[in-house]
């Protein structure tokens, strides 16, 4: 059995999860991929209509925090390796409420990773566990340096910390069981089907629906930005050929401060809802800090470009274009995800 046969992709109705659902269906014909997944609110199974009628792919519908339920999936379809993206993603939520991190990001990794192993440990098949993580492990840099493969961990958020020791828990399986396994720490993503809690998405509705863009603090904050298809063939060349035992960050080589990054973003909308030059940057609005902020985040994606020849393919100016077009021809997604349980969540965290 090889590692490609039956691939076990969690949180696939997610964001970044549906891209690596849609590239891994069409790349691997002769491989079943199943998408397993809770369906909480940031999971849209109508992110994959494109692909799921396609014969080598399955919708799972279960909690990784149900471990018998993981168990009785691993018996019946005899997952050959797992990509593991299904978690709690979004900081903010993680402040109102760190409980539901910990559940699915450290107990629910645990699960997995527990049943995984029991299932493998007494084949010499070939098999992988592949961690998806997140930059935010590192904690925050200053106004200088990148972080690295090897900069220790250091989270701030509830967030990150459930992530941070997430990735513990892999490396411990591999020291201590051999589990095969890799990880990844990537910097922001965006793109289409991002959920609109989070900074690009949740901008361009407010602008669509002239509503204020809450920016938090003075704006001085910097992150790095990579086009999500571009992680999605990250994540492809890593689970192909990346070195067992090994972690790979994954950037975008584009930082960008909040503040320029929002006036960007309402400069190129003006232009395609044909508002006056100047409109949408009259909704930004300054409002009160998220506590526990991260500075700046940046990656030195050296390693991975190296090692495996990867390096971004879209620029940002095209990214952000695709993106924005994709919000805007797509309003009944936005529609549908911004109903309901949204607008609880939205007054709560900027009334
Ligand atoms: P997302 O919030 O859009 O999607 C998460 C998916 O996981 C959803 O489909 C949800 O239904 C599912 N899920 C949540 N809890 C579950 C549970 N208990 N059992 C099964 N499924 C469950 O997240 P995303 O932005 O696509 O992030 C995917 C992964 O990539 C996460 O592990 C995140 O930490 C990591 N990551 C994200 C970014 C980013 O910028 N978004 C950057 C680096 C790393
Ligand atoms: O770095 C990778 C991480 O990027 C991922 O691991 C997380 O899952 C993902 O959510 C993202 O975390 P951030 O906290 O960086 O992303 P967010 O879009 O929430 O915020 C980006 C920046 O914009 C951050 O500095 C906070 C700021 N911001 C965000 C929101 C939602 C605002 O100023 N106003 C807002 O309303």
């Amino acid at each position: 059995m090889s590692k490609f046969d039956k691939i076990l992709i969690t949180g696939g109705a997610g964001f970044i999860g549906g891209h690596v659902v849609r590239l891994f269906v069409e790349k691997y014909p002769d491989s079943h991929i199943y998408n397993l997944d809770a369906l909480t609110y940031a999971g849209n199974l109508e992110n994959l209509k494109d692909i799921e009628s396609k014969s080598n792919y399955t919708f799972l519908k279960a909690d990784i925090c149900d471990r018998n339920s993981i168990k009785d999936l691993f018996d019946k379809y005899q997952f050959s390796s797992v990509i593991h993206l299904a978690a709690e993603s979004h900081v903010d939520r993680s402040i109102t409420n760190p409980f539901a991190f910990v559940e699915t990001n450290v107990i629910g990794t645990l699960n997995l990773l527990h049943v995984a192993h029991n299932h493998w440990k007494n084949d010499d098949d070939d098999h992988l566990f592949y961690h998806i993580s997140t930059d935010e492990v590192y904690g925050t840099l200053g106004e200088t340096g990148l972080f690295t493969e090897t900069t220790a961990y250091e989270p701030n958020s509830p967030y990150s910390a459930s992530k941070a020791s997430s990735d513990h828990f892999v490396r411990a399986f591999g020291e201590t069981y051999g589990l095969p396994y890799v990880i990844s720490n990537c910097s922001n993503n965006y793109g289409p089907n991002q959920f609109p809690e989070k900074l690009i998405p949740l901008f361009i509705n407010n602008i669509i629906n002239n509503k204020p863009l809450p920016v938090y603090g003075d704006g001085n904050y910097t992150r790095d930005w990579l086009f999500v298809i571009d992680h999605a063939i990250a994540i492809d060349l890593i689970f192909e050929k990346g070195k067992v035992g090994e972690t790979y960050n994954i950037g975008g080589f584009n930082e960008w401060k909040n503040i320029d990054l929002v006036k960007l973003l309402c400069q190129e909308m003006n232009e395609k809802l044909g508002r006056s030059k100047g409109k949408s940057e009259k909704l930004i609005t300054f409002v009160k800090d998220r506590p526990g902020h991260d500075l700046r985040y940046a990656i030195d994606a050296t390693k991975i470009n190296k090692e495996l020849g990867w390096k971004p393919s879209v620029t940002f100016p095209e990214g952000l274009a695709k993106t924005i077009d994709w919000y805007l021809n797509n309003e009944t997604w936005l529609k549908h995800v911004t109903s309901g349980d949204y607008q609880k969540y939205y007054d709560k965290q900027y009334q």
